[in-house]
């Protein structure tokens, strides 16, 4: 299905952050892990900024989703700045505690957290405490293991390792070069709007400030 995609906003601190109004995916993972390249795939053109500069993404840039018809944002995907990267400068890792902290544990809207994980580099300490942070705060999320066609005959030892080492109930291969898991992708991204969408009353339904 061909969606309508269009960048929204740019937000460096809480306060300037959307209102809370349509079901978010949060896309988050560490610096370089292709979470601008995933939401360029599963929207079918390039909205986010890629780079192979590490660190690429400093605000939490927010885009919004439409389905084929529909007049208003069906969802938001909300691209966050990646961690635990060493040339990212310390300057801006700990931006990343000051208001991306506050997104994850604080948003209404927030309907599915996306951890992406490299599937080329084994368990990292730092996904597997965001994974359990995200646990703790009962975010619901999903391991997404990206650049999955440069692994080869090994992906499904790679995946389990990782789903092992991260502590995931499950982990989806990815990988915006061949398109692999989109499809199931955006299922499973549909599932979280409907559910949340009902959580809150309907798609129009006002939501709680956050
Ligand atoms: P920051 O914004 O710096 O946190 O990075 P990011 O996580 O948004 O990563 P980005 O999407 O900019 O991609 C980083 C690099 O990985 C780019 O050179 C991409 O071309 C490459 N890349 C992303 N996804 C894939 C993939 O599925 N396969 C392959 N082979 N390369 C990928
Ligand atoms: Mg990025």
């Amino acid at each position: 299905m061909k969606v309508h995609t269009r960048f929204l906003l740019s937000a460096l601190d809480e306060r300037h952050f959307p209102a809370a109004s349509s079901p978010e995916i949060a896309f988050l993972g560490r610096s370089n892990v292709g979470k601008s390249s995933l939401i360029n795939s599963l929207a079918g053109v390039k909205i986010a900024k890629t780079s192979n500069t590490p660190g690429r993404t400093q605000a939490i840039n927010f885009f919004e989703v439409r389905w084929p018809g529909h007049p208003k944002p069906d969802l938001l995907f909300v691209d966050l700045p990646g961690y635990g990267y060493a040339r990212v400068p310390r300057e801006i890792t700990n931006r990343w505690q000051g208001f991306v902290d506050p997104y994850l544990t604080n948003r209404s809207t927030l309907a599915l957290c996306l951890c992406l994980v490299d599937a080329n580099v084994p368990p990292q300490k730092s996904d597997a405490q965001l994974i359990e942070f995200l646990q703790h705060v009962d975010r619901p999320l999903l391991v997404v293991a990206t650049k999955a066609d440069k692994v080869g005959s090994r992906l499904q030892s790679a995946l389990e390792k990782l789903r092992q080492g991260l502590g995931a109930d499950k982990i989806l291969p990815f990988s915006s070069k061949s398109g692999m898991g989109r499809d199931e992708l955006w299922k499973l991204i549909r599932m979280a709007v409907e559910r949340s969408d009902e959580e809150s009353g309907g798609p129009e339904a006002p939501r709680a400030a956050g």
